[in-house]
């Protein structure tokens, strides 16, 4: 009896920080991912090694280390690799919003924080950045 009490504790505290800590995955963004990531990440020799389908499985650290990776493809824009279909500006847009937020969630903004030191001063368009075209990401708060 005693097991099973300690056992329906222990399920109880694993779903609650679930519930709150989790990374989500929103429908439309998982859909983004299959049109334009998954043919290359996803279950068959995924390239780079990098799973993308999987990633609601892995743990809260390996998930926000592949945002980040994934962050700095999107920033870089070198994924989907150039010669490949690429998302519409919208799903492209979508896809960049849901990744910042998910890091910001987590206050593990790592590769923006990265951007700000001088060596990587060159990356960022500085017309861009100052342009409003980015103000209606959500996180930067
Ligand atoms: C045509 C195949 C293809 C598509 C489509 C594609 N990728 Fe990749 N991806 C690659 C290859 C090849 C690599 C490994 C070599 C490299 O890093 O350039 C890679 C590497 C990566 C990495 C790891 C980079 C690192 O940190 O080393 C991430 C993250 C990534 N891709 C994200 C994405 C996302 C997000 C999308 C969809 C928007 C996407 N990829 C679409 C081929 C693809």
């Amino acid at each position: 009896m005693l097991r099973f009490l300690l056992a329906v504790c222990l399920f109880c505290v694993v779903s609650k920080t679930q519930a709150g800590d989790a990374v989500m995955l929103p429908n439309d963004v998982q859909e983004i991912l299959k049109r334009n990531c998954n043919h290359c990440h996803g279950t068959n020799d995924p390239e780079g090694e990098v799973r993308l389908d999987t990633i609601l499985d892995l743990d809260l650290n390996a998930q926000l280390d592949l945002l980040n990776r994934a962050q700095e493809q999107l920033f870089l824009k070198r994924m989907p690799p150039e010669e490949e279909e690429q998302p519409t500006a919208s799903e492209n847009e979508r896809l960049r919003a849901w990744v910042s937020s998910e890091l910001a969630k987590h206050d593990a903004l790592s590769f923006e924080k990265k951007l700000q030191k001088p060596e990587y001063g060159n990356y960022v368009d500085h017309e861009k950045l100052f342009s409003g075209e980015y103000l209606d990401l959500p996180g930067f708060t």
